[in-house]
């Protein structure tokens, strides 16, 4: 009887296409799902390499290699009930890996609860969309080292390359490697709003047709701005709706979507008292957009200032070019700040430099100047912020100007910029020496006898404010 190398639990378009892409590098892959129609659906592409659907997991788990390895991609609401499952029939030893979006905290609980039966088990993100499952994505495994040793061959035949190196590593114990995804999520959702406001000026403001956002953003993906995202963004821009003949991204309803993992970052940075203002703006926009009965009435009882084409045209999308930039900048910042902060609190011991590199292909934030981060980080892992450090610090000095006159002509025009509009004040809040933060210490002090701290002495003092 045939012993396979991996077991797949889950078939759906992920796990069906990363098992393909498994089979393809020679590791023989058992898959299982409860949708006989997705079985089928697997076992079509037998020819593609070694793989074979299952009826019951029982029969899976016999077929497997010692020890096991498992991937689990499954609905992260169902992650629980599948280890349920399988752990009847697992050996100690062997390896349970949740490919899923899991909540990092979740991962912590069950590596606990696993570890205590002699299971291994990693949480590990993975990002690239369907796509990239098949073709090479970004994986973000953690756990403990004997786990990953047992499935890093795999990994790293499967990951997407960039200058010959795979887009994987281990990245830390437990919850380390959904909590790396987590944030990396936070980032792609910085940059898909500020792209999005980007749009929305550039249309609304300059009058930009589709057609010319689809030059604008090629261009601009030619260049300093070379991203997966801003890449798929020329191409959405190009795509007509075969029934109407019309653009059909200004078909689509307004209304954003989202399975949370973009709040679990806001929420963790609030936690850990990082600031985040990009990424949180970006999970605000997509709440307001989803009011969209609302907005609507309220476009009639609350309007505003008709916009007014701009004096320079040429000028003025070009500083909505910077704007974009420095908000995506800001995103990074904010994303691995929060990384680092992170793993002091959890104890992951991540290394910024690693999780750079593994983003630089496969996964929906890659972009060129992730390699520029890479190195920042491998020269300075203790950096505080991106911002500080070359070429950082001056790209960004260079666009403060046409960020500042972008974010100008949004409030002029009364077209809501959140994203890059909160990345520029992060950004000056960060570099004011001196806050006012002075005189909510000093209300404080009035209401609460709450006290402050003086900046020309030493200790803590209260002052009778009504006296
Ligand atoms: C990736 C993506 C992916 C993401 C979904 C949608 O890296 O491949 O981040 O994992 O979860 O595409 O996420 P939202 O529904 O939250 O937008």
């Amino acid at each position: 009887m045939t012993e396979y190398a991996i077991g797949m639990i889950g078939l759906g378009v992920m796990g069906a296409n990363l098992a393909r892409n498994l089979a393809r590098h020679g590791f023989s892959v058992a898959g299982y799902d409860l949708d006989p129609a997705r079985r089928e659906a697997f076992d079509a592409h037998r020819s593609e390499g070694q793989i074979a659907s299952f009826t019951d997991t029982e029969t899976l788990l016999k077929a497997l290699a010692r020890p096991r390895r498992i991937i689990l991609l499954v609905p992260s609401g169902a992650v629980d009930s599948a280890i349920a499952s399988l752990r009847p029939g697992l050996d100690r030893g062997d390896l349970l890996i949740d490919l899923g979006n899991s909540f990092f905290g979740d991962t912590e609980r069950r590596s606990a609860e696993l570890a205590a039966q002699g299971l291994l088990f990693m949480g590990s993100g993975i990002s690239g969309g369907e796509k990239g499952a098949l073709h090479g994505p970004s994986i973000m495994p953690g756990g403990t080292p004997e786990a990953y040793a047992l499935i890093a061959p795999a990994f790293e035949a499967i990951a997407a390359r960039v200058n010959g190196e795979p887009c994987v590593a281990h990245l830390g114990p437990r919850g380390a490697g959904h909590y790396v995804k987590m944030i990396h999520n936070g980032i792609e959702y910085g940059i898909m709003q500020a792209i999005a406001e980007a749009y929305d000026l550039l249309k609304r403001v300059a009058g930009a047709t589709p057609e010319e956002l689809h030059t604008l953003f090629t261009a601009w993906n030619a260049a300093e701005l070379n991203a997966y995202l801003i890449e798929i963004t020329a191409a959405i821009f190009a795509r007509r709706d075969p029934e109407t003949g019309q653009h059909l991204v200004e078909l689509i309803l307004d209304e954003a979507q989202q399975k949370g993992t973009g709040k679990w970052t806001s929420q963790n940075a609030l936690d850990l008292g990082v600031p985040a203002h990009t990424i949180n703006a970006a999970v605000d926009s997509r709440i307001i957009s989803a009011l969209k009965s609302q907005r609507l009435a309220a476009e009639v009882l609350l309007p505003g200032p008709q916009p007014q084409p701009p004096l320079d045209r040429t000028a003025f999308i070009e500083q909505v070019r910077q704007a974009l930039y420095a908000a995506m900048l800001c995103a990074y910042a904010q994303g691995l700040a929060q990384l680092q902060a992170g793993s002091r609190e959890y104890g992951y011991n991540l290394n910024l430099a690693e999780i750079a590199r593994i983003w630089r292909g496969g996964c929906i934030i890659r972009a060129a100047l992730l390699e520029d981060i890479r190195r920042v980080y491998a020269a300075d892992s203790a950096l505080p912020n991106l911002l500080l450090a070359e070429p950082f610090r001056t790209r960004i000095l260079e666009r403060q100007g046409g960020w500042r006159a972008a974010i100008q002509s949004a409030v002029a025009n009364g077209i809501p910029v959140p994203t890059l509009a909160h990345s520029l004040a992060y950004f000056d809040a960060y570099r004011s020496g001196r806050l006012p933060a002075n005189l909510i210490q000093a209300q404080r002090d009035y209401f609460g006898s709450h006290t402050y701290r003086r900046i020309d002495r030493d200790g803590v003092f209260h002052t009778d404010w009504e006296a």
